[in-house]
């Protein structure tokens, strides 16, 4: 009934104000019932504001909600405010029947988290979300989903806003050097195959990242205004959800190396305990990185973060 609400207030109406007559002629429900509804929305953190005239959902624009992606082969769900959506896809992919491609997206999170334990901070304005996915591949080729994520992503950003985004080794995407977005996967097997894979997606859209992390940048910062994030994800799964078609087959690394900024790259590599230097040569095809130490040993690093040296 809530969605019905929401779908309601999005689409009709003079300045999208909407009397609760309305609201109860149209769904057959008392007044009463729709004030409760109202009630429980707003403070599940929807902007609703309430006059004599009746309800507006303020900033209807960029609103993320399932009915905002009627076409898209994708199940979305949408939470105003929670810890992560990391957390929530978890749950739901436990439960076999959570389909693949299910989208957890959040307005907020209150803690988010990024790579290696770090905090990922996630207020209003970005496009916080994690997908569920179920490839039909052995854990050993998980890696194969992370990467042909993040080919997805770049390659839907440069293509809306006519920009020159980068991947940094593994995943991370850079604007100038910035980062414009992270990525985050968490696994599950069953027997010698995954169950399913999660991947989550932080990208700095509408937000002011720079605030707290002076090496962020959100798109609002860089191109200088707003922009749609229902536009990017809807183009975002669409490339996604082809790409993972038949990604067994797929030499998804060579295509990352379109895309990459890395290789060639002066680079600090930190894993846990562990800093290694030198010039990024290659990326294997297991997705590892090749790095040519300053003594000239070649070193194969499997995860970690990576740092561009100063050119
Ligand atoms: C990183 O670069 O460290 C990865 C950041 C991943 C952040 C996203 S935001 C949506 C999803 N929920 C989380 O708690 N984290 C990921």
């Amino acid at each position: 009934m809530k969605e019905k609400i929401l779908n309601i207030l999005t689409t009709s109406g003079k300045d999208n104000i909407i009397s609760g007559v309305y609201i109860s002629s149209l769904l057959g429900i008392s007044r009463v019932a729709v004030w409760k509804h109202l009630k429980k929305l707003k403070q599940e953190g929807y902007d609703i504001k309430s006059s004599s005239r009746g309800y507006q959902l303020r900033n209807s624009n960029d609103l993320l909600f399932p009915f905002c992606f009627k076409n898209q082969g994708s199940t979305i769900h949408y939470f105003p405010r929670i810890p992560s959506t990391m957390d929530i896809a978890k749950k739901m992919a436990r439960n076999n029947k959570t389909p693949h491609l299910t989208v957890v997206i959040a307005e907020e999170q209150t803690k988010g988290r990024g790579r290696l334990k770090r905090i990922w901070n996630s207020s209003k304005g970005g496009l916080w979300f994690s997908i569920i996915l179920r490839p039909n591949l052995p854990p050993p080729f998980s890696f194969k989903v992370n990467f042909a994520a993040s080919i997805s992503l770049v390659r839907t950003l440069n293509k809306l806003f006519k920009i020159n985004a980068t991947v940094k080794w593994p995943n991370d995407i850079l604007l100038n050097e910035k980062k414009l977005a992270g990525l985050l996967s968490e696994m599950e097997t069953k027997g010698d195959m995954i169950s399913f894979v999660n991947i989550g997606i932080g990208l700095n859209v509408n937000n002011f990242p720079e605030k707290h992390e002076p090496n962020a940048v959100s798109i609002r910062t860089f191109i200088g205004k707003k922009v749609l994030r229902k536009k990017i994800l809807s183009c975002f799964l669409n490339d996604f959800e082809k790409q993972l078609k038949g990604i067994y087959h797929k030499n998804i690394i060579k295509i990352w190396k379109k895309y990459t900024s890395t290789i060639g790259r002066k680079v600090k590599i930190e894993t846990y305990g562990e800093i290694s230097e030198g010039v990024a040569t290659d990326v294997d095809d297991t997705g590892s990185l090749i790095l040519k130490q300053k003594n000239g040993i070649t070193k194969k690093i499997i995860y970690g973060d990576c740092f561009y040296k100063k050119i």
